[in-house]
């Protein structure tokens, strides 16, 4: 039985609507959960809200709203996105729910006990947007590093001890090549970390949105160890559940741009806690619009919701694991959208299973025709697509190279639709109607291969490619790729997978 397998989204702050960059991480997470999941894994998937901290009080208070009030209501734009997304996610957390919440002060007890945590006053930069605290030298222009307004803020203040791991650190990244992904980041984060480490400010005063700090409730805990401990109370920390024994460490996936709080702050805790650390932190890039930088100032950030509805959830689930290997920053454009839709998408897997389907209905009783004997090229592309689950599989769960799991099977669509023109079953029909039948056989047994391993990306039109091979609900998982399929059986009219997009339907 392969390794339990669990994977986090970052949990996102409530301030706003979803946009493009949540439902990013959103998919990519799912690819991983269903593919662990269909590779025999059992898989725990979770996302969530993190909803305390100065900027969530601030948009409330914009809104008109209590905190309360305005976290219940923005949360379900998040939680609608599950549907949406077709997110095959086992559990969606609240940083407001009381599960968290227990877990959190457990937490800071913890670290408490342990002399991790100590009270002083910060003096210094803060960034709401981002909530994070700056030192004086990473300030330029009057910003933060990521462009971000910064104010001087002079408060009392808990502080955590980040400076006594700066060692410890080190070490695990030293004996943890694996750790932090992809390998650029990593040598980002060591450079970081070497360049010094100082106590952590983790309390704030000057706001009262958030979880208490305990015994001294003019404090609030700072939102970051708060958020970062979803991860654990998730899984019924601190109580040594079932689940926590079985599930953590965890994969968490998170943009760049929270990478110095999962490789550095998140681990440093859980050290201080004598906890085990995530099992690896990948971090992906961001997408720019047509060129430009997404934000709400420029009015350019990308609706999900409408983007689904014009060009369909597969299409867009293919296009944003498709269009940039992940890991690195890439562009949305809606003419790249389409040309993937109309090109990948229905020129070369649409065409392939609708002309193989078709021609079967036609030429082949409508039937899983039957299997002669092979000659080379038949080999050549059952070898091919036998070989794909064990190339990908450490793509997706080691390494995260989402997009190159993609490619290899375009790979075998590609040979599969040189195959069909090659072979011309058309011609055979009149010539040899026995080799015909081996040939759409062939065809049929890549079909089956490319639908399985589709699952993962493409949950919808994968689903329809199996169904039009006649094959039943409980073949379908990894351990069925090698499942002959069986001659005779009858197969429905097929139907037309992905319909092109023409411009004028915008
Ligand atoms: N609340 C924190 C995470 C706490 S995790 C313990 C947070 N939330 S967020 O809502 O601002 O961001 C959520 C995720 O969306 C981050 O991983 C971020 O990188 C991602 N993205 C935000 N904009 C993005 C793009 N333009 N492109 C790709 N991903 C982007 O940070």
């Amino acid at each position: 039985m392969p390794d339990p397998f669990y994977i986090t989204t970052p949990i996102y702050y409530v301030n706003d609507v979803p946009h493009i960059g949540s439902v990013y991480t959103n998919v990519a997470c799912d690819v991983m959960a269903r593919f662990a999941r269909l590779d025999g894994h059992e898989v725990k998937f979770l996302t969530g809200t993190d909803e305390h901290g100065q900027k969530v009080e601030k948009s409330a208070k914009d809104a008109g709203l209590s905190p309360q009030a305005f976290v219940d209501k923005i949360s379900e734009n998040f939680q609608s996105l599950i549907p949406l997304c077709k997110l095959s996610s086992d559990d969606f957390i609240r940083t407001t729910e009381e599960r968290h919440i227990k877990g959190v002060l457990y937490l800071w007890n913890t670290l408490v006990e342990k002399g991790y945590i100590y009270l002083d006053s910060y003096k210094g930069w803060y960034s709401v947007r981002d909530e994070a605290f700056y030192g004086e030298s990473e300030i330029k222009d009057g910003k933060a590093p990521t462009g971000a307004p910064v104010e001087w803020v002079e408060e009392p203040s808990y502080f955590f001890k980040l400076s006594a791991f700066q060692e410890k650190l080190l070490n695990y990244y030293e004996n943890h090549p694996d750790f932090i992904g992809p390998v650029s980041r990593r040598n980002e984060v060591i450079q970081f970390v070497k360049s010094g480490l100082t106590d952590l400010s983790v309390s704030r005063t000057s706001f009262t949105w958030g979880i208490e700090v305990p015994n001294d409730p003019k404090h609030v805990i700072y939102v970051w160890l708060d958020a970062l401990t979803n991860y654990l109370t998730a899984l019924g920390y601190p109580e040594k559940t079932e689940d926590f024994k079985k599930f953590w460490p965890a994969l968490h996936v998170v943009g760049k741009d929270i990478l110095r709080f999962h490789t550095v702050y998140w681990p440093a805790f859980l050290m201080a806690a004598d906890l085990p650390l995530p099992s690896r932190i990948f971090a992906h890039g961001f997408w720019t619009n047509e060129g430009q930088k997404m934000s709400k100032s420029l009015k350019n950030t990308i609706d999900p919701v409408a983007l689904i509805e014009t060009y369909g959830l597969d299409p867009v689930r293919y296009f944003l694991m498709r269009e940039i290997p992940f890991g690195q920053d890439g562009n949305f454009s809606k003419a790249h959208l389409v040309g993937r839709l109309n090109g990948d998408l229905a020129n070369d897997l649409g065409n392939l299973s609708q002309r193989v389907l078709s021609f079967i209905q036609k030429n082949a009783e409508g039937r899983i025709p039957s299997k002669g004997s092979l000659n080379q090229e038949d080999k050549d592309l059952m070898e091919m697509s036998s070989n794909l689950l064990s190339k990908i599989r450490p793509m997706i769960l080691k390494d995260q190279e989402l997009h190159r799991y993609i490619e290899e099977v375009w790979k075998v669509i590609a040979a599969s639709n040189r195959y069909v023109d090659h072979q011309a079953p058309w011609a055979l029909k009149k010539t040899d109607p026995e080799r015909m039948e081996t040939v759409l056989y062939v065809l049929c047994t890549a079909l089956q291969k490319i639908g399985i391993l589709l699952q993962p990306l493409l949950p919808d039109s994968s689903g329809k490619i199996l169904d039009q091979l006649a094959l039943p609900l409980d073949k379908r998982g990894f351990e069925d790729l090698e499942t002959p399929l069986q001659t005779g059986v009858l197969l429905p009219p097929p139907s037309v997978i992905f319909p092109k997009f023409k411009e004028e339907s915008v």
